[in-house]
């Protein structure tokens, strides 16, 4: 028996959608790709979408949009999979972390004054595990210091907070497709925005630095291969339209997970904050502080040994070896952080995922927990 961590959930109305575009002439850069995009934009209520081939890409594409250069900073948390970070660093700017809230692990609003400097440029919060709360707070300081945001919304799309939806909070936000996510194309992601020209901006670097109405082979800015074909896009179109049903599926499984985790003290379930509308990425427990970290990695062992899949989401970005070789973070830079990251345990979660495969897990783990 083998319980993934995460499953694609596809339907017969995806298949035919993608064999609609591979039996027509247009396989990139035809007519699912703005489709993909105004439906984008308007489930998000933004004015422009940009749809790009990963997330991590349209990470970096605003911040070159924003003009964020060598020598600049940018504030973001060290909670958060590493190309939040890695973004930054591929416009030749620094990320500056800075410690997370421990009820809702995105970053500490009250924390991020202290960090910025004549070299910040914009500040990069995270929606971490799809939760939204303290959003408006990092926007009002990242206001109060002309600061733009750049929303990381890869793990939030559908979440609101008091009723304002994940991707309208930055100044621009970028959403991802791979296929853990709420929906998926296979691989890709997007950028939304309100400003018009920070969106052509964008369109010009996705696609080698053409502007629009050039000539195909005038190349006015350093430009890249970032778009994301059409197949992808009719993928993405008809997951989109599901995600109402998506986001259910997904809260009965976190609702599952809650009712047969939440009495037994060694576990600390995830739970859906005032104000907050989750729309539930994975489903990350924690021990209870007396466990080791090395304890920690022991249930994550016994529980791949039954089958199970489990994962250590996530490790404390400013200890990875890049950000510690070329930043010299080290161990207790950011307390909060690495005392959450060494008790998390993110459990199997996708949309089709049983009752009974959630009571199989829920009862192992309980198990793996009498025996270390
Ligand atoms: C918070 C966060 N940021 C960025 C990314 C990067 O997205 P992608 O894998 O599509 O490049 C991911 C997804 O894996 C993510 O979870």
């Amino acid at each position: 028996m083998q319980i993934h961590l995460s499953r694609p959930d596809i339907t017969d109305n995806e298949i035919e959608a993608v064999c609609e575009v591979l039996r027509s002439p247009n396989l990139s850069l035809g007519p699912k790709l703005p489709e993909f995009e105004a439906a984008f934009a308007d489930y998000i209520g933004t004015k422009r979408a940009v749809a790009v081939n990963s997330g991590t890409s349209g990470l970096f594409m605003c911040m070159t949009a924003l003009g964020i250069k060598p020598g600049d900073e940018v504030i973001t948390t060290p909670f958060t999979f590493i190309a939040s970070a890695t973004a930054v660093m591929m416009a030749g700017a620094a990320p500056v972390f800075v410690d997370i809230d421990p009820a809702s692990l995105n970053i500490d609003p009250a924390k991020i004054e202290s960090a910025i400097t004549e070299n910040t440029k914009a500040v990069l919060p995270v929606e971490i595990f799809g939760n939204p709360a303290g959003f408006d707070k990092v926007c009002r300081v990242a206001q109060q210091h002309n600061l733009p945001v750049v929303e990381d919304s890869c793990e939030a799309l559908g979440s609101a907070l008091n009723g304002k939806k994940v991707g309208t909070f930055g100044t621009m936000s970028v959403f991802g497709f791979y296929p853990n996510k709420q929906i998926t194309t296979g691989e890709g992601g997007m950028i939304l925005t309100d400003d018009d020209s920070l969106a052509d901006i964008c369109l010009s670097l996705r696609n080698q630095g053409r502007s629009k109405g050039d000539n195909w082979l005038t190349h006015e800015r350093l430009g890249y291969n970032f778009r994301i074909s059409d197949i992808n896009c009719a993928l993405g179109i008809t997951q989109l339209s599901r995600i109402d049903q998506i986001k259910s599926k997904r809260r009965q499984v976190a609702e599952w997970y809650r009712q047969m985790l939440a009495d037994d003290e060694r576990i600390i379930v995830p739970a859906e904050q005032q104000g907050c509308d989750m729309s539930w990425f994975v489903f990350v427990v924690r021990l209870a502080d007396r466990f080791t970290q090395e304890q920690r990695d022991r249930v994550l062992q016994e529980m791949i040994k039954r089958g199970i899949q489990v994962g250590n989401y996530f490790p404390p970005v400013h200890l990875q070896p890049v950000m510690v070789r070329r930043y010299g973070y080290k161990k207790g830079d950011f307390p909060i952080t690495e005392n959450v990251c060494k008790s998390t345990i993110a459990l199997p979660f996708y949309n089709n995922l049983s009752k009974d495969q959630v009571t199989t897990v829920s009862a192992a783990l309980k198990d793996v927990l009498d025996n270390i």
